[in-house]
């Protein structure tokens, strides 16, 4: 189809939020359109077809709303990791660097049985602290990463090479 949109068409940039130098890339204009969510969903889950998958992980928060649409469309469960103080269950923490700012994220210590292969999904990929510290969760439950999957990679902030430094396969759908 001619002129069809792509991925990246759906997503608005906001300057100065939620600090000034900051070019925030907002999905929510993704979202909000059923054949952008469509789309990235589709795209999302494309490089892992035919692959055994047992759960998806997403990362707080928009990594919610696509983990949460990619694990119906799989037909699998949906594990959240969720700021520090959130989940009410017993968990394992994970400090991490922000680009702007630091964090801690958690997850339900039997959120995840050894051996789970799992597919860890985000919308956004800046300096790979908020993945790596989830990553770092997964497996210390002993879940197996089959992949990380992201709407958009920042490649000047180096996630990428970070990830894959750790042996991940990392897949986004635009820069
Ligand atoms: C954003 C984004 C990723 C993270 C990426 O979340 O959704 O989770 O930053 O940055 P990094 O690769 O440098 O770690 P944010 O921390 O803004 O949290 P929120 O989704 O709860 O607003
Ligand atoms: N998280 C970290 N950097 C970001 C950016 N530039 N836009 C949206 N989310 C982000």
């Amino acid at each position: 189809m001619p002129n069809a949109k792509t991925v990246k068409d759906y997503i608005r940039t906001i300057v100065d939020f939620p600090h000034e130098g900051i070019m925030f890339r907002d999905v929510t204009t993704l979202f909000a359109d059923p054949r952008g969510l469509r789309l990235a969903v589709d795209q999302l889950l494309h490089p892992y077809a035919g692959m055994e998958i047992d759960k998806v992980a997403g990362l707080e928060a928009r990594g919610f709303i696509l983990g949460g649409a990619v694990a119906h469309q799989l037909g699998k469960g949906f594990v959240p990791i969720r700021k520090k103080g959130k989940l009410p269950g017993k968990v394992i923490s994970e400090e991490y660097q922000l680009e702007y700012g630091e964090a801690i994220v958690e997850i339900h210590d039997d959120a995840i049985a050894p051996g789970e292969k799992i597919l860890l999904v985000d919308d956004l990929l800046a300096t790979g602290g908020t993945a790596e510290a989830g990553i770092r969760l997964i497996e210390r439950l002993g879940g197996e990463i089959i992949g990380c999957a992201f709407v958009i990679d920042l490649p000047e902030l180096g996630g990428r090479k970070r990830l894959e430094a750790l042996g991940m396969d990392v897949h986004a759908l635009c820069d």
